[in-house]
């Protein structure tokens, strides 16, 4: 039985696309092959100190060489589309020049096993893994990165064209901003607020540029994406200095892309609460328009809350905070340091992420209700626990099952209350490298045993089976 908090048996429709996700970096392996060029993961795992038990992901769960065998298993999952990234330096080594035909041709043989089991491509253009040489020149300091991103793009829609069912131009740009060049926690490491403003903008200038340079290859009516992870904080009580803390954090978190891709504008407060970080010169006349284009569907990557009141938090050091996640990038709050984040209560999962599904359901609404004409996909959500392979082979992952059936009912609960959500995409298929924490934690519905990479199907992943065939959430 399993022990949820919400009704089980809920149907969904049956144009409803039921995904799940991974990343380049985080299962290829494979990073000195096939002509790829090192990426900002490569240096940053590398780098002594800067991931869980100095893990890296030159071999990950060894995907570059294993395409047969996971298509496999995704088709016998059921899986009706695969949300996957291209690693830029497989396409382009040095993120410019001529393409790298062996790169372009194991997407090309990816994306052909995928259509030819049924399973629909989702290709996400930029997951994280920048060319060095990019960030030797600057990487997404420098305005030149976004004008070379539409470039690869080009290269990318090119090569895969019609096949491919939806396209993203970006996975979290908060992470690869504030995370990157922020605190410093992920790649490329930078710790410095205004480096964290100007990558936002030129993230937010590359989304745009890809977007409209994959329509301008592959057709006006072509599928285009991002993919945010919008924050769903809490103020810790009604006393207006707290709601004013947490609106902050949705201003500089949020807004600060929801704002130019979707309403072709910045949010105001934002300028102002970092104006002694950055004048934002580097908005150039146009930018905005470009940036907003038109978006087929938005992706929304959820997994937990926050929680935060005014007051001075101490100065983040790297270490996990209380929340587990965001108050170690205290640092990284740039216009936003006299916010303080707090312990949420549990459960949480082993990223010492609060488990609340009812986040889920606010998020969709809140989205639903600002952009209601906007069709939204849950293109992220899951949970990393310890798992073990037991002595009957199987992975029993009660806590992750239960994790996923109480949010794709809230995801349920939603569309009943008329947000239009197109597909769910559980993270992930494989356990896999799981960025500062290495191979630690375990998000697979797909257990992976890092010594052999023999492929165990979860507990989770037979849940999952059974929910996308039947449509209706398993009890
Ligand atoms: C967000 C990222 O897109 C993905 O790469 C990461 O592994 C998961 N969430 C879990 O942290």
């Amino acid at each position: 039985m399993i022990s949820t908090t919400r009704p089980s048996g809920r149907p969904f429709p049956a144009d409803f696309l039921w995904g799940s996700a991974t990343a380049s970096y985080q299962v290829e392996g494979a990073a000195q092959e096939g002509g790829r060029g090192p990426s900002i993961w490569d240096t940053f795992s590398r780098t002594p100190g800067k991931v869980l038990n100095g893990d890296t992901g030159d071999v990950a769960v060894d995907h570059y060489h294993r395409l047969e065998q996971d298509v496999a298993i995704m088709a016998d999952l059921g899986l009706e589309a695969y949300r996957f990234s291209v690693a830029w330096p497989r396409i382009q080594p040095t993120g410019t020049g001529e393409p790298n035909a062996e790169g372009l041709a194991f997407y090309a043989e990816l994306v052909d096993r995928l259509v030819a089991a049924g399973i629909k491509p989702v290709v996400t253009l930029y997951h994280w893994d920048l060319p060095q040489a990019l960030e030797d020149a600057g990487g997404w300091t420098n305005r030149r990165t976004a004008y070379h991103f539409e470039e690869y793009a080009r290269i990318v829609a090119r090569a895969l064209g019609d096949k491919v069912h939806l396209w993203t131009t970006l996975n979290e740009p908060w992470c690869s901003s504030f995370l990157g060049y922020g605190s410093g926690v992920h790649a490329p490491g930078v710790q410095d607020a205004a480096a964290a403003l100007a990558a936002v903008h030129h993230l937010n200038l590359a989304h745009g540029l890809a977007a409209r340079a994959v329509r301008e290859e592959l057709g006006a009516g072509t599928p285009v994406s991002v993919t945010l992870n919008l924050h769903v904080t809490r103020a810790a009580t009604d006393a207006p200095e707290d709601v004013d803390a947490k609106d902050q954090i949705d201003m500089i978190a949020n807004e600060v892309f929801v704002g130019p891709m979707l309403r072709g504008a910045y949010p105001e407060r934002v300028f102002a609460d970092t104006a002694s970080i950055s004048d934002w010169s580097f908005v150039q006349d146009g930018d905005l328009e470009i940036i907003h284009q038109p978006l087929t569907v938005l992706g929304v990557n959820y997994y937990s809350t926050g929680r935060v009141r005014r007051g001075t938090p101490p100065k983040g050091d790297g270490t996990p905070g209380p929340d587990g996640h965001r108050s170690s990038e205290v640092s990284a709050w740039v216009g936003a340091d006299r916010v303080e984040w707090l312990p949420q209560p549990g459960p949480h999962t082993a990223m010492g992420w609060n488990i609340e599904p009812q986040g889920l359901v606010d998020l969709l609404l809140e989205l639903h209700e600002r952009f209601p004409g906007l069709p939204l996909a849950v293109t992220e959500n899951g949970a990393a626990f310890y798992d073990t392979v037991t002595e009957d082979g199987r992975v029993h992952d009660a806590d992750r099952v239960a994790y996923l059936h109480d949010h794709i009912d809230a995801v349920g609960e939603a569309m009943d209350k008329g947000v239009d959500v197109g597909g769910y995409f559980v993270w992930s298929l494989f356990d896999n490298f799981e960025w500062a924490y290495g191979y630690d934690r375990r998000f697979g519905v797909v257990h992976v045993d890092y010594d052999t990479q023999v492929r165990t199907v979860k507990d989770s992943g037979r849940w999952y089976r059974e929910l996308v065939r039947t449509r209706v959430i398993p009890t």
